[in-house]
């Protein structure tokens, strides 16, 4: 499976962080069972715990147009203006939002500033699952 048109879009969506706290500019592509794509950034805030993740923006922007089924999501962060780009994986908090409405083959794609990326399942990284 090429998930690398799911990294370019997440790379689009990282355009639009809002994340003047942090200076950590995060983007996401969810890849919805219908083809159809939900993108998202961080949106940060005075108060700082009101901060969103790019994850969840995207699984909310879907969740909230009536989207129930997903395959994989690709994340793409880092520093603003950093020369180069690490794999940036979820938090826990968005593990947990992803382990709502996905399975444990849901795919999450972790790409840095170059043309690799790299594929993990859910069950691999939110092992033992509360839900
Ligand atoms: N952040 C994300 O958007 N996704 C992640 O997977 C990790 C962290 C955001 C939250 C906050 O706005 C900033 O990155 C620094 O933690």
């Amino acid at each position: 499976m090429d998930y690398g048109y799911l990294m370019e879009e997440a790379r689009k969506a990282r355009e639009a962080a809002y994340a003047p706290y942090s200076g950590f500019h995060v983007g996401a592509a969810l890849l919805c069972e219908d083809g159809s794509v939900y993108t998202g950034c961080n949106v940060e805030n005075a108060s700082y715990g009101a901060a969103n993740c790019a994850e969840r923006t995207a699984f909310f922007k879907a969740v909230s147009e009536g989207k129930r089924n997903f395959r994989a999501i690709a994340v793409v962060g880092g520093e603003k203006d950093a020369a180069h780009l690490e794999p940036c994986p979820p938090c826990g908090i968005c593990r947990q939002v992803m382990q709502e409405f996905c399975g444990e083959e849901f795919v999450i794609v972790l790409g840095n500033d170059g043309v690799d990326y790299e594929t993990h399942t859910l069950g691999e990284i939110f092992p033992l699952p509360f839900s």
